[in-house]
């Protein structure tokens, strides 16, 4: 049975990549595609295993739609306003497939996960020729063929998530950061969240093969390794055990991950990044609210005393120790007074960033039941008032670096500029200094001289004056 369906398998790959070769024939180039992923870290990964799949069947890519074949929206669920981004573009395209019927449309992720979603896109989009969702992917060729050779539209929302494929190869677009999926899905189930339900149970990879993984990428000469799951703490099989590892590997490299749930966030934790130097001292905890009674409502299973408890021990062991949180405004029920609990938690934790939303309603989750008495438009005030506040943070927070010499990843050009780098030091804050751009990719000595309320300004090492 397994060996037919490999069989099978094959076979839709040959076919397309013999059908691609024709074209190339043809054309005197490879046909083009256009992967364009919309959502969170895990979302630009599975892109990158779409264009590994393509890539294998002759396919080059563009990010001009006009120059495409076949054309990819990866989505996110997470809010409503990602999912309207995605109709937005998806409408253009209208038009385009009117001028070129051969042209292939499809919708991935985790909005195409949801059935709800996929029979819209039946209905609404006929010229959409492909949606599937987040555990289609080992069934990419197949669906692709029925497209080209059978001239089907293929919907794909299947939800069975047991296997990690481990064959599929990303072929990644940077090539100083790197993105490794440690495991996929999330048992969590905070009550605002859609990703359980487009991303199933967690299942974790072997600690073999993230390990061979990374050994790979740091020998391509990747120099930062960033560690994905939702929660990676309740990575299966150890995750301080994993961290350990990693920092075994030989090399000039560093490490981040993300995300970490505060329920599970230990003191190993902090102890194992403490102990391990090529990890970065920093840990993204979303906090999400500030008080306790939302954080219950949230079904997030901790109080702001332990999550401070994690914080306190951090810093108490190493002063510098940076984090970063990310935060719903307005969740359903929230009053101004529990918002500034939220605020309290910024003063106090001095986060070097923050990721803050407004609550969006998803439909199927226990949230989109409670009642919402609180207007988006209130919700947006507060949610610039926090952000207000984080500035003036963030710009206490990274004096304390000025005058000390951080090590910095510049990453390309800097926000201010011309003959500016941009990149972040092994605390995750950004640092701008002036340099020539063949430094893009190199670790740099850069001394902070100036913290404005984004980022670090720092000259680079060589560049001091002597004296
Ligand atoms: N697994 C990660 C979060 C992934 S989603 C974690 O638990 O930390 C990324 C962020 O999106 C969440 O941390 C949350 O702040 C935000 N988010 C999730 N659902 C949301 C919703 N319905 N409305 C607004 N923001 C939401
Ligand atoms: Fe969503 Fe909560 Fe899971 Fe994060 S931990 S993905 S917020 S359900
Ligand atoms: Fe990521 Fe969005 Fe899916 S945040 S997991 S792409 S819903």
């Amino acid at each position: 049975m397994t060996a037919s369906i490999n069989e099978g398998k094959l076979s839709a790959q040959e076919q397309l990549y013999t059908k691609a070769l024709e074209y190339e024939r043809f054309e005197g180039h490879k046909p083009l595609a256009l992967i364009h992923s919309f959502g969170c870290q895990q979302n630009v990964s599975d892109g990158e295993k779409l264009k590994g799949m393509l890539s294998a069947i002759g396919f080059a890519f563009t990010d001009k739609t006009e120059e495409a074949e076949l054309i990819i929206y990866n989505t996110c669920a997470v809010r409503e306003n990602a999912e309207d981004r995605v109709f937005g573009n998806l409408g253009q395209l209208k038009k385009l497939k009117e001028k070129k019927p051969e042209l292939i449309i499809g919708i991935c992720g985790c909005m195409a996960q949801q059935k709800h979603v996929a029979e819209k896109i039946k209905e609404s989009y006929r010229y959409v020729d492909l949606v599937f969702g987040t555990f289609a992917y080992g069934d990419f060729y197949e669906m692709l063929s029925e497209i080209v050779f059978d001239h089907k539209r293929v919907f794909n929302q299947s939800d069975r998530y047991g296997d990690i494929n481990e064959d599929l190869v990303q072929l990644r677009d940077d090539k100083i950061k790197a993105f490794v999926p440690i495991m996929y899905g999330c048992n969590n189930f905070c009550t605002y969240c859609i990703v359980p339900y487009v991303r199933g149970r967690e299942r974790s990879r072997k600690p073999e093969r993230v390990l061979e993984e990374v050994r790979g990428l740091v020998t391509q000469g990747y120099k930062e390794i960033m560690l994905l799951g939702q929660n990676v703490n309740s990575y299966s099989y150890g995750f301080t055990e994993l961290l350990r590892a990693v920092n075994e590997i030989e090399g000039d490299f560093r490490v981040h991950f993300m995300s970490s749930h505060p329920k599970d966030a230990s003191r190993e934790l902090i102890d194992t990044i403490l102990e391990c130097d090529k990890i970065c001292t920093h840990l993204h905890l979303p906090v999400q609210a500030g008080s306790d009674r939302i954080l219950k409502a949230m079904n997030r299973r901790y109080t702001v005393d332990k999550y401070m408890e994690i914080i306190d021990y951090a810093r108490s062991k190493a002063p510098d120790f940076s984090f970063t949180t990310d935060i719903i405004v307005g969740f359903p029920g929230e009053s101004y007074e529990e918002f500034c609990m939220t605020k309290d938690v910024i003063k106090k934790v001095k986060y070097d960033n923050i990721y803050s939303f407004v609550y969006s309603r998803r439909s199927g989750t226990p949230a989109a039941k409670l009642p919402d008495d609180i207007s988006d438009k209130q919700k947006g005030l507060w949610l610039r008032e926090l952000i207000l506040e984080q500035r003036e943070v963030t710009s206490e927070w990274l004096g304390r670096f000025v005058g000390r010499t951080l090590r910095v990843l510049p990453t390309g050009e800097g926000r201010k500029g011309e003959g500016w780098l941009t990149g972040k030091s092994d605390e995750d804050i950004i640092v701008e200094f002036q340099g020539d751009k063949s430094l893009v990719g190199n670790f740099v000595s850069v001394r902070a001289v100036k913290a404005m309320n984004w980022a670090l300004e720092g000259i680079r090492e060589e560049d001091i004056p002597q004296g």
